[in-house]
């Protein structure tokens, strides 16, 4: 077999650098290496008669740093082992056939470090926070929102009322849910049609930009068309969800270059980034998407009712906003340069109510959208309450008034307080 450890490598400023945990299987740390480092790239189980030494001189990836403490495994790629604009492909040889070897008990994709090589191929977003702000002509708060519930269920002309009461009462944004696309009780395109009516109604009554989010999580030929349907009916953003879809309809997504701002939902990350010893991080999933081209997308709420700490979050929300990232051990996080790649806006959502934006602000900064389901739709006297107390409780923070003491004045917001803090 090839050797593949080498420690006194220096990472060439074209290689792809991957950070692993690797918990080995009944053998040694660096025998674990050896097959992952092997396997990702050139190699296989065994030696090859159809290797030779031009191949491996190119291509051989180095393991040149192991942590036998934490596990931790940093491994460099040359570049031509991967088809630089294509996403699928680098996810096949670094988060492929390893996870599945008998070599690890268990393996954690933690980090990549894309090179300029692979970064020049992809757009990422179109719009990014300052395109989203100059859309939404809101400089400096941040965005609040709602997802229509119940998550399916609601007719057509239920939903647009739904997301027309939320604007009224204060919402920036209402957004479709993860699990509703094109149903047979509320059909996609009447959905969209009858909704973006509404907005631009509310649009008239309040003076305020508002945003309509169509889920257009679909087959990736199909999705297209919806998207594009979309844009025929006047909306400017489309939300995706880009785990079920996968890296190549959001690359298709994004390629198309419909010129509307593109929301990605995570569906489905938590069955394989949860877990501290096996599987992908979410930094790493919300790193690629940035790359790929999403202009905003969901990193944890923090204090709701999804997993994910302060230190994760507060790590993603600037890994997806900054230009330079300076690697830091404890959280995992490699360095990265951005580049030409424009920062895209960190989604707070799940589990949130209006008692929870102050602290959410101060951990995360003003370049966030919360978005509130139950936390508005469940306000004692219903959404446009629920909205306005959402407002209320944004408003008050910005002014860093107490929100008990603006509540005495703003009854929306008291009785949201009273149920749910
Ligand atoms: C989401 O898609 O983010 C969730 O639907 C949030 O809903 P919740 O605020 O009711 O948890
Ligand atoms: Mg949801």
């Amino acid at each position: 077999m090839l050797e593949y450890i080498n420690r006194k490598y220096k990472p060439k400023p074209n290689d792809l650098v991957a950070e692993y945990r690797v918990e080995p299987n009944r053998i040694s740390i660096e025998k674990a290496c050896e097959h992952i480092a092997g396997e990702s790239s050139i190699g296989t189980w065994t030696t090859i008669a159809t290797m030779n030494e031009k191949i491996a001189a190119k291509l051989k990836p180095n393991v040149y740093s192991i942590d036998k403490k934490t596990k931790e495994v940093k491994i460099a790629y040359p570049a031509q082992l991967f088809e630089a604009g294509n996403m699928p492909q680098i996810y096949s040889a670094i988060a492929g056939n390893i996870f599945g070897m008998k070599a690890v008990k268990g393996l954690r994709l933690q980090d990549i470090s894309f090179p300029k090589s692979i970064l020049d191929k992809f757009s990422g977003p179109k719009f990014g926070i300052k395109g989203i702000r100059k859309l939404l002509r809101v400089k400096k708060r941040p965005l609040v929102g709602t997802i229509v519930k119940p998550k399916v269920g609601l007719n057509e002309k239920q939903h647009a009322q739904v997301a027309y009461e939320s604007w009224l009462g204060g919402l920036d944004v209402v957004k479709d849910d993860e699990n509703l696309t094109s149903m047979s009780f509320n059909n996609f395109e009447k959905r969209i049609k009858q909704t973006l009516k509404l907005r631009d109604k509310a649009e008239n009554e309040t003076g305020e930009k508002k945003i309509y989010m169509p889920n257009v999580t679909a087959e990736t030929s199909e999705m297209l068309e919806r998207a594009k349907f979309v844009k025929k009916q006047g909306g400017e953003y489309i939300m995706i969800d880009i785990i079920t879809c996968g890296w190549s309809g959001l690359q298709t997504l994004r390629d198309a270059n419909l010129g509307m701002v593109i929301h990605a939902h995570r569906a489905m990350h938590g069955a394989f980034t949860e877990n501290p010893k096996h599987g992908i991080s979410m930094l790493t999933i919300a790193k690629t998407s940035r790359l790929i081209g999403v202009d905003q997308i969901h990193v944890g709420a923090i204090l709701g009712k999804m997993k994910g700490g302060e230190e994760e979050v507060v790590a993603i929300g600037e890994e997806i906003e900054e230009k330079i990232i300076q690697p830091d051990k404890e959280d995992h996080v490699l360095a990265q340069k951005w580049h030409n790649i424009k920062p895209v806006l960190a989604v707070c959502s799940g589990g949130l109510e209006p008692s929870k934006i102050p602290e959410l602000v101060k951990a995360m900064g003003n370049d966030i959208v919360m978005q509130f389901g139950g936390g508005c739709h469940g306000h004692p006297d219903g959404t446009f309450s629920g909205a306005k107390a959402i407002r209320q409780a944004l408003d008050a923070a910005m002014q860093k008034i107490p929100l008990s003491e603006y509540a005495e004045y703003h009854s929306e917001l008291k009785k949201a307080l009273k149920k749910w803090k």
